[in-house]
C-alpha cells in the first residue's frame, strides 16, 4: 500500500512539477466560463489553430496576460487562487 502511494506521488508529481492546482479542475471552475465556446474570441480547449498564434508570443506573456487580463478576460481569468505556475499548467492544457 505505501509503495501504492508512493508511485501515485511520484507520478503526480512528475505529471505537475510546479502547479499546485490540477489544470483541468481550474480550467473546469474557471476558465471553462469563457474558454468553452461562450466567447468566440476566447481561444477553446483543443483549439490547436487558434492557440498558436498565442503561444507564439511565449508563455510568460501569456501568464501575464491572464493575472493582468486581456481585452474581454478580465484580470486573473477568475481564477483568484491561481499561481503563475498553475496558469502555465492550464494554458498548456488547453492548448493540447
Ligand atoms: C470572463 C471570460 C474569461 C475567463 C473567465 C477566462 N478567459 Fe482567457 N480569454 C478570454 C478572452 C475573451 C480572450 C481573448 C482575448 C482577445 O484576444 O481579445 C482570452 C484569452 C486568453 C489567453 C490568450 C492571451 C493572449 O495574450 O493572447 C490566455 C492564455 C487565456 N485566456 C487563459 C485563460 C485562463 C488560464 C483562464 C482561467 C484561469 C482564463 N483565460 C479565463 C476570456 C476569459
Amino acid at each position: 500500500m505505501k509503495k501504492l502511494l508512493l508511485a501515485a506521488g511520484v507520478l503526480l508529481l512528475s505529471f505537475n512539477s510546479q502547479a499546485a492546482q490540477d489544470p483541468q479542475a481550474v480550467y473546469a471552475r474557471a476558465c471553462s466560463a469563457c474558454h468553452n465556446g461562450q466567447l468566440p474570441t476566447a481561444p477553446q480547449k483543443g483549439d490547436k489553430a487558434a492557440w498558436q498564434p498565442r503561444l507564439a508570443k511565449g508563455m510568460d506573456a501569456l501568464v501575464q496576460s491572464v493575472t493582468n487580463g486581456f481585452n474581454a478576460m478580465p484580470p486573473r481569468g477568475l481564477c483568484m487562487d491561481c499561481t503563475a505556475e498553475d496558469y502555465q499548467a492550464v494554458i498548456q492544457w488547453m492548448a493540447e
